[in-house]
């Protein structure tokens, strides 16, 4: 029996009119498969469709590390795009969405790997599509050539930190100084197991390599340019994605808020668009993870020239900024995780500001607040989706909104 894909999840999978998941297929596509707990897992194509091309990457048939590899680039902006327009008009909003900026491939500065021990000795690599199996990556075209550099270090962390049952989490993050690595759910450490680790960041010439939350090595501070400024962020901290994606929303971040003089950063992080902003504007970084707004100050203070940055620790869904703190500023920038932020933005809309620039890696939590800043007043003036998880079914968008 034949199926026809009828649209794509939001994870970039093929979704039959009768609700089948289908893995690498797109939408208009017949397909035959036997259907096993609500989606197909190997299905044959009847029918193709012109957006299908030969995905570029060899391991794509079984790696989950990519999802749409299937669909030419101009189909992916375009579903992309489609994504966030629809979220917005599921709320009842409309915005002159701008064409989407799409990183390269082989740009990718941050990724978490899984790490097995084998008989032969060690796997390191992706999960396979909807499955525990791993899959060895030694062609990957998603990851900087940095990282792909590091993969004999994983192995290396692996063979002496997986138990034989469990895999291993390995963070990799790219920065000026080298790899930065933060291994999770690993072997407990000892003496000997630490000097071996250390002999390891030797060997691999690690920038700095963390071990179950504690850092073990600091060959360099892995540092990252966030603007002028250079932060080191804590180990397996949040960064953007790629260096392209970066600037992409650091850009439009700059342009949402030109010409102010004042700004609230929420939700800061290392201070990806605060140290920026910090060229021309006083800066108030807020926060969840006070780490990372240390490290922000460091870059901050070891950057000459920059106006004033302040920080603040704080818990933005339980005790959002108020709309009489929020006075101060002539401007907020807002980038939350992907739950959103709907009682920061319940104060942003019953404040007097009159700009906000808002980031956003859920299109649909994005406009469920988009749509409470405009029940106080606000207007969206455009929107710019950016794609720094290429071949992925994420998208990201900046957005400006005035009153
Ligand atoms: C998408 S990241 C953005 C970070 C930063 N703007 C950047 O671009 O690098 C979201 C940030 O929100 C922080 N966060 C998560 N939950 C929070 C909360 N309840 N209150 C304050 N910050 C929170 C995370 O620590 C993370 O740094």
């Amino acid at each position: 029996m034949s199926h026809l894909v009828e649209r794509l999840s939001l994870r970039g999978e093929g979704v039959t009119g009768d609700g089948l998941t289908v893995a690498l297929a797109l939408p208009g596509e017949e397909v035959e498969g036997v259907p096993e707990e609500g989606r197909i897992a190997r299905p044959r194509i009847v029918t193709p469709v012109v957006e299908r091309v030969r995905p570029p990457c060899r391991h794509f048939a079984s790696c989950g590390g990519c999802a749409l590899q299937h669909g030419s680039d101009a189909f992916v902006a375009g579903w992309k795009t489609q994504v966030v327009e629809r979220a917005l008009t599921g709320q009842g909003l409309g915005a002159s969405v701008r064409p989407i900026l799409t990183s390269p491939p082989a740009s990718r500065r941050r990724a978490v790997l899984a790490g097995r021990r084998t008989k032969k000795g060690a796997l390191v690599g992706f999960h396979a599509r909807a499955s525990e199996v791993l899959v060895e990556i030694p062609d990957c075209r998603l990851l900087h050539p940095d990282l792909m550099a590091a993969l004999p270090a994983c192995e290396a962390a692996t063979l002496l930190g997986a138990s034989r049952k469990g895999a291993l989490s390995i963070a990799l993050t790219r920065s000026e100084d080298g790899v930065d690595m933060a291994v999770e759910e690993a072997r407990p450490l000892d003496t000997g197991l630490r000097m071996d680790l250390a002999a390891l960041a030797e060997t691999h010439d690690l920038a700095r390599l963390s071990w179950n939350g504690e850092q073990l090595a600091e060959r360099r501070p892995p540092r990252q340019a966030l603007g002028r400024a250079h932060v080191v962020p804590p180990a397996g901290a949040f960064l953007q994605a790629t260096e392209a994606g970066q600037a992409a929303l650091t850009d439009a971040v700059g342009t949402a808020l030109g010409g102010v003089r004042s700004v609230a950063d929420l939700f800061a992080g290392c201070g990806t668009f605060t140290l920026p902003l910090a060229a021309t504007a006083e800066v108030h970084a807020v926060e969840g993870s006070a780490p990372m707004l240390a490290a922000l100050d460091r870059g901050w203070r070891g950057t000459p020239g920059l106006k004033r940055v302040t920080t603040e620790a704080r818990d933005l869904f339980r005790r959002p900024l108020l709309a009489s703190e929020l006075a101060r500023f002539e401007a907020v920038a807002i980038d939350p995780p992907r739950a959103g932020a709907e009682a920061q933005c319940a104060e942003i809309a019953r404040s007097d500001l009159a700009r906000v620039a808002m980031v956003s890696c859920n299109p649909v939590t994005f406009a469920r607040d988009a749509k409470r800043l405009c029940s106080g007043g606000f207007r969206i003036d455009w929107v710019q989706p950016v794609d720094q998880f290429r071949w992925s079914g994420h998208v990201e968008l900046v957005a400006q909104f005035s009153r």
